[in-house]
């Protein structure tokens, strides 16, 4: 199975270390923000990796991360011209993905859980598969609703959230995916909302979801980048 790393975006809530590099270089304790989703990918035995990010970044980004070889593993690159959403940066992928399954994660999430402990990826061919985490905002979120234990709806950051869980930034899709985002329009912030993806799977009963016990979260905000270099060295010291 192949995976996606997102790398782009604006990255203005990290302001203004990102005028000086792309988000997912910045320093998270002893690592590149980046290399804790790689881990993640590397992990469950995800090897073949295509790294989106915008114009200005990618090379930066290739300058650092280089071929794969330093981590085993093999690195695409792929620009996203404009930031038009996660959905829209997962479609600049379709060519290397080969009409295979594939995983996508994003370049500022933090998963201290080892996913291989919740589903066997080699067996993953059908459908979609995401991570659910319980959290004290969810209206920050996409967030899902349940009737009976099963997920009855998805919502990009509600208002009035119907759980308190967040849907994190990690996904399993099959190759109806790009058939999929060719139906989709551009939400009121003007991008290719994931969560209309993932509603487009729910609509079909193929939407399956796992709920996640270790911490997980995004690096995005000085607040959150903090707490996780906080959270990791205290792991390592332990
Ligand atoms: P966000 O945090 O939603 O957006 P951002 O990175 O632009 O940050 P800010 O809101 O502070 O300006 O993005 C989540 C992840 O998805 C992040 O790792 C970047 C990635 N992403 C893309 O690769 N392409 C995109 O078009 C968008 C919107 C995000």
């Amino acid at each position: 199975m192949r995976g996606v790393i997102l790398a782009g975006g604006m990255g203005t809530r990290l302001l203004p270390a990102t005028l000086i590099t792309n988000k997912h270089l910045l320093l998270v304790y002893k690592k590149l923000m980046i290399e804790y989703p790689l881990q993640t990918l590397l992990d469950i035995g995800i090897k073949n990796i295509i790294i989106v990010s915008g114009g200005n970044n990618i090379g930066d980004i290739a300058n650092v991360l280089g071929s794969g070889k330093k981590y085993n593993a093999r690195f695409t690159y792929v620009v996203q011209d404009e930031p038009l959403g996660i959905a829209h940066a997962v479609s600049l992928t379709t060519d290397f993905l080969n009409n295979e399954p594939f995983v996508v994660i994003l370049g500022d999430n933090y998963f201290e859980d080892n996913i291989s402990n919740f589903i066997d990826t080699k067996n993953f061919n059908s459908g979609s598969i995401i991570f659910l985490k319980e959290v004290p905002d969810p209206q920050r979120f996409g967030c899902p609703g349940f009737i009976n234990g099963k997920i009855s709806i998805i919502e990009e950051k509600p208002k009035e959230p119907k759980s308190n869980y967040a849907v994190t930034g990690l996904y399993f899709y099959d190759n109806t995916y790009i058939d999929k985002f060719k139906t989709l329009k551009p939400s009121g912030r003007g991008e290719y909302e994931i969560t209309d993806i993932n509603s487009l799977y729910l609509k079909e009963g193929k939407l399956n979801h796992t709920i996640l016990k270790g911490l997980w979260s995004d690096m995005g905000v000085h607040d959150t980048l903090l707490h996780v270099a906080n959270f990791v060295k205290e792991k390592e010291t332990k």
